[in-house]
């Protein structure tokens, strides 16, 4: 068992938290944009497969003091990279520095790269091509004061992206983060999700991905974990094979999408097509308010309205978000509501009890996902 760190964004760890803990792996420890678990270097194909709110998955190799670039190169050079990498692969490093010796932080990039392509040439005559693209096997050192930790970088190109949306529309979600966000809901995938307003479609098609149970990473065809000497490729195909395996052909529920703009509903119907979910989702132009909401297996409504920042002014969206509060209120009984807003000020005019505050980054906007109890009749009653 060795050490693996799973980076996410600021906010995120408890989602990414549950998802590692749902595929059979403990977390030993969470930090405010990561967490620790334990597995084999293979298990890090099923983290990259499967992980919807991640940024990398980081397979730890070696912690090291190191007082300036010279210590770097030396310990680096230690390690044996002729038994972890391939020299017929493509090698990039990255880093987060912070160390009183370094003033240009990339730096330190070149002179692991040198360390480690000198120990090649030295060992096997042979060494791998390098360059800035995430396209190959890729090294991560993370260097604090004196303390360095360096990790093989297993996925490459980071998992934020899921890899359908190629017709984004205004203001989109990261994937990942629409991803957090349904997590953050109750909904339990057995009962309708509506989601007004989906401009790309992004939480709609994750939440259709979801219900279905498909693994953003099956739409990918590239991870860094390929290009290491340790990858088994039987191993992979197999995890790979049960995934496409497990993926359900039909739901019970309905996953509806509307957007006053017919480009959005446009573009989000060809981001549902690459994730190869659009059956699974019933798409139609019209204002919010004439969202068709089902009256059986009551879900949750999402919404995510444009607040004022990227788009949009806060004046004119008042009457949006009161129109959202009515709407709430005369058509969504017994569901439950969510609005995720990057405006307090804003969400205020929506007008209903809010039953909780979930905190959120969206980029470096603080934003909330705000749920409210649609009760049917009085809540008394309910
Ligand atoms: C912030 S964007 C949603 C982005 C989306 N979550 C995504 O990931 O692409 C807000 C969307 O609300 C839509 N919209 C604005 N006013 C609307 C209204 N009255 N009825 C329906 N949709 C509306 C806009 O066309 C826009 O696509």
């Amino acid at each position: 068992m060795n050490k693996i760190l799973i980076t996410c964004a600021n906010r995120i760890t408890p989602y990414l938290a549950q998802e590692v803990e749902e595929l059979g792996f403990k977390v030993i420890a969470e930090y405010p944009s990561a967490i620790e678990t334990q597995g084999s270097f293979h298990d890090t194909y099923t983290l990259n497969l499967y992980l919807r709110t991640a940024n990398r998955v980081l397979y730890w190799l070696k912690d090291f003091v190191a007082f300036n670039a010279e210590d770097l190169y030396a310990k680096i050079s230690e390690l044996p990279w002729e038994r972890y990498l391939n020299p017929e692969s493509y090698l990039t490093v990255d880093s987060i520095v912070d160390n009183p010796t370094i003033a240009n932080t990339l730096y330190p990039n070149v002179k692991c790269k040198d360390a480690i392509v000198d120990r090649m040439m030295h060992k096997i005559g042979r060494r791998p091509n390098s360059g800035p693209e995430p396209k190959g096997a890729m090294i991560f050192l993370y260097w604090k004061n004196n303390d360095v930790s360096l990790y093989l970088d297993t996925s490459g190109e980071v998992l934020s992206k899921h890899n359908y949306r190629k017709f984004p529309f205004q203001a989109p979600l990261q994937e990942s983060l629409a991803a957090s966000i349904i997590l953050a809901t109750e909904w339990d995938k057995n009962t309708h999700f509506i989601n007004p307003m989906t401009g790309s479609g992004t939480l709609a098609i994750e939440a259709a991905m979801m219900a279905i149970g498909k693994p953003p990473g099956v739409l990918r065809t590239n991870f860094a974990f390929m290009h290491y000497q340790e990858f088994d490729k039987k191993i992979w195909s197999a995890i790979r094979r049960k995934a496409n395996a497990n993926i359900k052909k039909k739901l019970d529920i309905q996953i509806i999408a509307t957007d006053i703009n017919p480009e959005a509903i446009q573009a989000a119907q060809a981001n549902a097509t690459v994730a190869g979910v659009q059956d699974y989702i019933q798409f139609k132009v019209c204002d919010f308010r004439e969202t068709p909401i089902p009256s059986d297996k009551k879900g949750i409504i999402l919404l995510n309205p444009e607040y004022g920042v990227r788009l949009g002014q806060e004046d004119a969206l008042k009457d949006t978000y009161q129109a959202i509060g009515d709407f709430f209120k005369q058509c969504c009984q017994g569901y439950t509501g969510y609005v995720f807003t990057g405006n307090d000020t804003l969400a205020k005019q929506i007008g209903l009890h809010v039953n909780k505050k979930i905190p959120f980054y969206n980029a470096k906007i603080e934003c909330k996902l705000l749920k409210y109890d649609l009760y049917e009749g009085t809540k008394k009653k309910f």
